[in-house]
């Protein structure tokens, strides 16, 4: 088979083997031959990250990134930035709506979320969080409120807590034409029953299960899984049994990704920091002295200055004088 040209495919030499589509696109990963042409060589211009993108990225052992943001300005710049990944996760319970825990979070609230980041992403994989509740009880339900989420905020995937137990369920949504995104480990909206905010995969027992459920997320073909607090070694474990792409939050470097919640990246969480969580900015101390120097400025007038102000036109500021000093003037 002979290089394609330049034109339409950049330059990108799409003559393969068979053999070497299948390396590069294992069952799981999208294996049809016409995806190739989707291959940017890395280093290329910036160009839209697809669930395929994930899997290329694995493939090629180049890390993948994702932050959450909830709002349209935090979206543009983490986009605008180049992760990989906008994830609306259901932490803004917390760092947006001040809940104790992401539990009472409703599918209408993470919607109105999702709706603003999708203006502010243009390059990212834009990936909502089903909230608790949205896809437990059944099948339907959780394709209805997933496709909420695609038609009515324009996600490009949603995300499910939980591994073989929820697999079914997940199945349908793929289904459906609905790229899902799995998370084992510590699940938040499991927080009831694993009893608090705990690592987990730390006994041999916990280990397989944990095993067990990645493996079920692969083989169900889900876009990538999310590992969360759980140790170093059982993420790399997971890491190299699937064709999945793992993204880690809490589950050490061996991951294929990265994920942060935005507002932990730039210290805007109050409280006790997890011990995986690396600050990057100061934001509430960026903030706080803006808003403190902005009250000591209004305090002593010195807010806002004339050149911050607005000013009549010439002429009207003529007539006007002139219409006060005749008023004064009949007021003698
Ligand atoms: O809700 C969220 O932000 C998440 C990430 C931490 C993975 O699920």
């Amino acid at each position: 088979m002979a290089p394609i040209d330049r034109g339409p495919f950049c330059g990108y030499n799409i003559s393969y083997s068979i053999q070497a589509v299948y390396r590069l696109y294992p069952p799981g990963c999208g294996g049809a031959l016409e995806d190739i042409v989707s291959l940017t060589p890395i280093g290329e211009p910036r160009r839209k990250i697809t669930t395929a993108t994930l899997c290329e990225k694995k493939l090629h052992h180049v890390p993948i990134t994702c932050l959450t943001a909830y709002d349209y300005a935090t979206a543009r710049l983490v986009d605008e930035a180049g992760i990989d990944i906008v994830l609306v996760g259901d932490s803004l319970a917390m760092t947006m709506l001040g809940y104790d825990n992401t539990l009472s979070v409703t599918v209408d609230e993470m919607l109105h979320h999702v709706r603003a980041v999708r203006r502010g992403t243009k390059d990212a994989l834009l990936i909502a969080d089903m909230p608790y509740g949205s896809y437990h009880a059944t099948a339907e339900e959780a394709i209805h409120n997933a496709a909420r989420f695609v038609k009515e905020a324009g996600a490009e995937a949603v995300k499910m807590e939980g591994g073989e137990k929820r697999v079914d369920v997940i199945r349908r949504v793929i289904d459906a034409e609905i790229p899902v995104a799995g998370h084992i480990g510590l699940t938040p909206q499991s927080v009831n029953i694993l009893g608090g905010y705990k690592v987990q995969g730390k006994t041999l027992n916990a280990i397989e299960q944990l095993m067990r459920d990645a493996v079920a997320l692969d083989r169900a073909g889900v876009a990538c899984i999310y590992l969360e607090g759980i140790p170093r070694e059982v993420a790399a474990m997971i890491t190299a049994e699937v064709e999945t792409p793992t993204i880690g939050i809490g589950a050490g470097p061996e991951c294929d990704g990265q994920v942060l919640v935005f507002h932990d990246l730039v210290n805007l969480t109050f409280g006790h920091a997890a011990k995986f969580v690396r600050r990057y900015g100061d934001a509430a101390a960026l903030i706080t002295q803006a808003v403190l120097t902005y009250k000591a400025d209004v305090i002593a007038h010195q807010f806002p200055s004339d050149s911050e102000s607005y000013h009549l036109p010439k002429d009207t500021q003529v007539a006007l004088e002139t219409v006060l000093h005749r008023k004064h003037a009949l007021q003698r």
